[in-house]
């Protein structure tokens, strides 16, 4: 395949060039490269080449909760979103917490074969806070991280233990940061904005104790720790304060956090409801800064599609997540380099390169040898969210209706076309 007069994405400069892909692989990046016999031309004057964007943070729900996603709609929702590696979270039924589990998920996704997709591991057994899960053999199996995603291990020895196991098979652990007992049972961010709906607050801090304990662990016991979906001001700083000390601390945010406000929650759509909550704005400027100076490392999309009964219920009822692996790329862009905090090469660093380097994933760059995953994007298209188009089963997305630029072309793994747009 040949991929003619793209705008190319590469570590540190954009270029219009050629670029040959064979056997699977980026052979050449260039300026008139001709096509051989046979060879499939793409003429793509006018788009941009990415490399293949990464997500290291979605929930594909199976097993057991196929109703809201399963593999196969989740790995279509990835390849249309520009994504040709993902990292999937363990907190399904059963909960992904051995290796039988990871293997199951590694050999569906090999099936549907469309993105790379490699599975996250529970921390504890069952992810209920009591006994470590086996993450020799998961790791063995194929897990790339573990998470006790959906919530935090509570107990600060066992969190510990841990990141220190973890350690010694290579891997790390991805904390979703969130204290339950000043949690509460809140559902939105405690501030106007729940004062003015009655809907219950929950505080900064339950998120903030939670980052500065796993940056506490990580500091004493040296080992690396990576913070899920960072969404307040306080918590950009204690990460930026830790990074200066020269803690291994990395972070991710996800496009909701520095596109939206509490003020969505306004009108108790239950698509705005998400964990930890929309926060406000000094808090959404400081996600952009973070991502900005480098504090927050990559942009993840927390991917948490759900089922239509689970969201048309009472906002203190509804599950919390949105289905973002169709709109994070085009959220990404249009808030942070049309906004100015991002160049094209950062934007590419946060979606592609930092997530690998964060899991050691393959993939990230764009540079000849390197396997061929590339997004293919018109970056100057302009469409509207219309969650009835989505291919994934979770349409809950508070962005209905909002207008993006940059619109997914062609999504290519390993030298082949996983997705490309219908004209
Ligand atoms: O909003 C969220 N949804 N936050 C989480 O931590 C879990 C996720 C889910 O699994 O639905
Ligand atoms: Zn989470
Ligand atoms: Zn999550």
């Amino acid at each position: 395949m040949l991929i003619k007069h793209a705008e190319i994405v590469l570590k540190n400069s954009v270029k219009v060039a050629d670029l040959r892909v064979e056997q699977g692989r980026i052979a050449r990046i260039g300026k008139d490269l001709r096509p051989k016999r046979d060879e499939r031309v793409i003429e793509a004057e006018g788009l941009t080449v990415f490399p293949g964007l990464i997500d290291i943070h979605v929930h594909l729900r199976e097993p057991g909760f196929e109703r809201k996603e399963d593999i196969a709609s989740g790995c279509r929702a990835a390849v249309k979103g520009g994504f040709t590696q993902i990292c999937c979270m363990p907190n399904t039924e059963p909960v992904a917490d051995n290796k039988v589990v990871i293997s199951y998920i590694k050999n569906r996704a090999k099936e549907v074969n469309l993105c790379k997709v490699r599975p996250i591991g529970a921390i504890t057994k069952g992810q209920k806070g009591e006994d470590l899960a086996p993450i020799g053999g998961m790791k063995a199996a194929g897990a790339v991280a573990i998470s006790e995603d959906g919530k935090s291990v509570e107990n600060s020895k066992l969190m510990a233990n841990a990141m220190q196991y973890a350690a010694d098979f290579g891997l790390k652990c991805l904390c979703h940061c969130e204290d339950a007992s000043l949690v509460g049972g809140g559902v939105v961010n405690e501030g106007y904005f729940s004062t003015l709906t009655g809907l219950k607050g929950s505080l900064r801090a339950a998120e903030d104790i939670m980052i500065a304990r796993e940056i506490c662990l990580a500091e004493s016991l040296n080992l690396p720790v990576h913070i899920c979906h960072v969404s307040t001001y306080s918590g950009v700083q204690l990460i930026r304060e830790a990074k200066a000390r020269g803690v291994k601390v990395t972070a991710e945010t996800c496009p909701h956090y520095f596109t939206l406000t509490d003020s969505a929650i306004q009108n108790f759509d239950t698509d705005t409801k998400v964990n930890p909550p929309l926060r406000e704005e000094k808090d959404r400027l400081a996600v952009i800064e973070g991502l900005k100076d480098g504090t927050i490392d990559c942009i993840a999309s927390d991917h948490a599609p759900h089922h239509r009964d689970d969201k048309n219920v009472e906002y203190d009822l509804a599950a919390f997540g949105i289905s973002g692996l169709e709109t994070s790329f085009a959220l990404s862009y249009t808030q942070l380099v049309k906004g100015g905090a991002l160049s094209l090469c950062g934007l590419a660093e946060k979606m592609s390169a930092s997530p690998a380097a964060i899991l050691s994933l393959e993939g990230g760059s764009l540079e000849e040898g390197a396997a061929a995953d590339l997004t293919i994007v018109d970056l100057n298209e302009e469409w509207t969210v219309d969650p009835e188009t989505f291919v994934s089963k979770g349409k809950n997305t508070p962005f209905k209706g909002r207008k993006l630029f940059g619109k997914v072309k062609y999504t290519v793994v390993d030298g082949e076309i996983k997705y490309e747009e219908e004209r």
